[in-house]
């Protein structure tokens, strides 16, 4: 089908799977592998769009059924585009909203029409199809959408795994017929077949013949076993085109993107880094601090040595405990952190990879996060 991307391979690791490539978007270019933000109403919880631009970040994660619930799409046709609306220059990529129904609202309900919802706002029943989310989607206009997918638990077992995979195809054509905007705005199928290699390989093969501009792969990191999620995760960069972007959907952990990369993973979001620096943590190369602790009351460090984030360019681990104890603006601080320390850590890797120096990268990496808390 039609794409509205390019992709140029830069580097491989002579050892691993892993690559970098230059993916280049309507909203600009992006490089390969890249960690996501996410931004549900819009922009980054705690910090404004200003300061995601500041950190570098080439492409934030909107999510579908926020936004159409609010500003709503009359709005957002009015605006033109939710680009416009947040004053963000750069990419865009919407989850299709399958996914937040099913993980907030726990009354959500699949059919094979779409998913039936009961409305956060008067209760009252919605349904999203995958013609409805398309149509959100090319009113968000964002640069990367995804497909409407039959999201199950991870450790779901049976037939139902079955029946979500093969939904997940049909839900694919329909969101191909219903998308009226190929030429400005790529659309990703998203792999399911839970922990079942069969499915899962039947699942890319069906997939990979709709010739999406990029592919997905969900359905993981739902408190399955690492090894099963390592393996699935494998298997699919085995089997998906070389020459397409790849996107390992809600997976944010520092040692799941080492990982990951590793197995020829390009693109990862994650709540993860923004929510838990409103509980106080700040990420570094050496492990989480929580910074809420007392010990951290007289302790005139940065969060992270070398850091070039706000936070610890002007800011002491003790100030910003004080503040954790005392208004939101500590979380916030915190936030602009993690924030900077994912994509460091990306830009790290990319960089060992260039110099096909990443096994030598891995082994410093997990020496350093494991070792005794700073
Ligand atoms: N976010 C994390 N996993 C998934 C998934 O399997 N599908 C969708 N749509 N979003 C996700
Ligand atoms: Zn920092």
């Amino acid at each position: 089908m039609k794409s509205a991307l390019t992709f140029e391979a830069v580097a491989k690791c002579s050892t691993t799977k892993a690559r970098t490539a230059l993916l280049t978007l309507p909203h600009g270019p992006v490089n390969l592998p890249v960690f996501m933000p996410v931004g549900t109403q819009g922009t980054l919880k705690g910090m404004t769009p200003k300061q995601v631009e500041d950190s570098n970040c080439q492409i934030m994660l909107n999510n579908t059924y926020h936004l159409g619930l609010k500003p709503g799409q009359e709005l957002l046709d009015k605006v033109g585009g939710t680009h416009k609306f947040q004053s963000w220059n750069r990419n865009i990529l919407t989850d299709s909203g399958g996914f937040q129904m099913v993980s907030l609202l726990k009354l959500a309900e699949i059919t094979e029409q779409g998913v039936q919802f009961a409305s956060p706002h008067d209760g009252s029943l919605m349904m999203l199809t995958p013609e409805h989310s398309m149509s959100l989607q090319n009113s968000i206009g964002s640069d990367i959408m995804m497909q409407l997918d039959d999201v199950i638990s991870s450790l779901t077992t049976g037939p139902r795994v079955e029946e979500a995979m093969w939904r997940s195809i049909r839900w694919l054509d329909r969101c191909i017929a219903a998308h009226q905007r190929p030429h400005d705005q790529n659309l990703f199928a998203i792999i399911q077949g839970g922990l079942d290699p069969e499915l899962r390989r039947k699942c890319v093969d069906e997939m990979v013949k709709r010739d999406t501009p990029g592919y997905a792969i969900g359905g993981l990191s739902g408190g399955e076993e690492k090894d099963q999620f390592w393996r699935i995760v494998s298997l699919c960069t085995d089997l998906l085109p070389k020459n397409k972007p790849i996107y390992c959907m809600g997976v944010g952990y520092a040692e799941d993107l080492v990982v990951c990369v590793a197995l020829g993973v390009h693109m990862f979001d994650c709540v993860f880094p923004t929510r838990t620096a409103r509980f106080g943590n700040a990420l570094t190369m050496k492990g989480t601090l929580s910074l809420k602790s007392g010990r951290f009351a007289e302790d005139y460090e940065p969060i992270e040595e070398g850091c070039s984030c706000l936070a610890c360019t002007k800011y002491t681990r003790s100030y910003i405990h004080l503040l954790t104890t005392k208004d939101t603006v500590g979380c916030h601080l915190i936030s602009l952190h993690n924030v900077a320390f994912q994509l460091r850590l990306m830009g790290e890797m990319r960089a060992a990879i260039e110099k096909d120096e990443f096994p030598q990268w891995i082994q410093q990496f997990f020496a350093g996060y494991f070792k005794e808390k700073a």
